[in-house]
């Protein structure tokens, strides 16, 4: 009997080692991983850099808390704020405490408007993170079943629908909106251009804040820095975690010029953010990001990826679109398939599929065209026997 909180269904592989953008198992089995730990191992796994890096932190310093001098905090946040436009960052631990700080800083948006009880537009498909505030600004019922009272803070309207947020225009409450450019969880819905400019105009006429969950699709892995990037605007806040430690725990909130004040001294907090051990990870990160231009590489190898996919897949009668940005893509099947992922371990790759019936590709951002070619020919076998 297992002594384990049921919350996830786990297949039955042991992961024990990891190589670049491959995972072992317990009998030696090598699978190809196209999902990198859900968007989190950019770098691939057991990158001999980050292990050396870590291994001299961890024989100097892992943890004395913010309450001091920070100054590999210092360099991460300017590294962040460089490559984002931002202006100051808040370090935590995961994706849904980055989005309890942008909620926080809606509140204080509102009490600076002078805004009782305010309103944060968040979208169908979307998915911010389970604790309370992120849970209530993910609109899936299955996410919110079982958790009432929730958070009253959100309005869910539909995603690439703008009449739907024209007709908040003269609703007094709103005071922000926060959206995913990519809805990664959600089956990969690209946001529309004209949808984020125009999302952009009316938070600009309207004061809200607009705030970019970047949680899945940040860090590159949209082929550029961030999937905000993509539509010539600047959004108020974003939020980070996953890539960012590449597998060690760490979330961020950054914010602007506008919002970069609003939080003051003892207003938010956490005990592990932007700890010794995990900050100088991110630090040793992002500079290997920045020297190997993942951004770059995630563009053209998912470029590749992608029109791979659609001339080996496009045309089989179950796939119904194929999708997304960078190296982060989806197959969007007519009708879900029973085990796939299983399927796909017995084939010896590493698969995602999410909302029922897309399968979710995340691969390494050190993906080469032949591990595209691998990945692509098991889906094949996959897949095209199915009508
Ligand atoms: C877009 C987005 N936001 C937030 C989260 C929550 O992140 P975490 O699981 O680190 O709390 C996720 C996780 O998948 C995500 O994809």
């Amino acid at each position: 009997m297992s002594h384990l909180i049921s919350t996830y269904a786990r297949l039955p592989v042991e992961f024990v080692r990891g190589e670049g953008v491959y995972l072992f198992d317990n009998k030696g089995k090598k699978y190809l991983d196209a999902l990198a730990g859900i968007a989190v191992c950019g770098i691939g796994h057991a990158n001999s850099e980050l292990s050396a890096n870590l291994k001299v932190q961890a024989d100097k310093l892992w943890h004395t808390s913010s309450l001091f001098a920070a100054p590999e905090q210092e360099k991460a946040a300017q590294t962040l704020c460089r490559i984002s436009g931002m202006k100051r960052a808040f370090f935590a631990n995961s994706g849904a405490e980055a989005n309890e700080a942008a909620i926080k800083l809606t509140r204080l948006h509102a009490e600076k408007l002078a805004i009782e009880n305010p309103q944060v537009i968040s979208f169908h498909g979307g998915f911010h993170g389970r604790t309370f505030g992120a849970m209530a600004a993910t609109a899936n019922p299955k996410i919110r079943a079982h958790f009432f009272p929730h958070l009253r803070d959100f309005v869910h309207l539909p995603f690439n629908d703008f009449a739907a947020i024209e007709a908040h225009r003269f609703n007094p409450k709103i005071v922000a909106v926060i959206f995913e450019c990519v809805q990664g969880e959600g089956g990969l819905h690209p946001a529309e251009k004209e949808f984020v400019q125009k999302l952009r105009k009316i938070c600009d006429e309207r004061n809200w804040l607009l705030i970019c969950d970047e949680v899945q699709i940040g860090m590159a892995r949209s082929g550029k820095w961030f999937g905000f990037q993509h539509y010539d605007i600047s959004p108020d806040a974003i939020t980070m975690a996953k890539a960012l430690g590449n597998g060690l725990p760490v979330g961020a909130l950054l914010v602007n010029e506008k919002t970069e004040n609003y939080f003051q001294l003892g207003m938010h907090g956490s005990t592990f953010g932007g700890g010794n051990l995990v900050i100088n990870t991110v630090n040793k990160v992002l500079e290997i990001y920045e020297r190997d231009n993942l951004p770059e590489r995630a563009e053209k190898i998912g470029n590749y990826l992608k029109n791979l996919l659609n001339e080996k897949l496009g045309g089989l009668p179950i796939v119904k679109d194929i999708r997304g940005l960078g190296l982060m893509l989806g197959i969007e099947l007519n009708r879900p398939i029973e085990n796939l992922v299983a399927k796909g371990l017995e084939k010896s790759v590493v698969i995602n599929v999410t909302a029922g019936k897309v399968i979710r590709l995340l691969p390494p951002l050190i993906f080469k065209e032949e591990h595209c070619r691998e990945l692509v020919d098991v889906l094949f076998q996959l897949l095209k026997n199915e009508q």
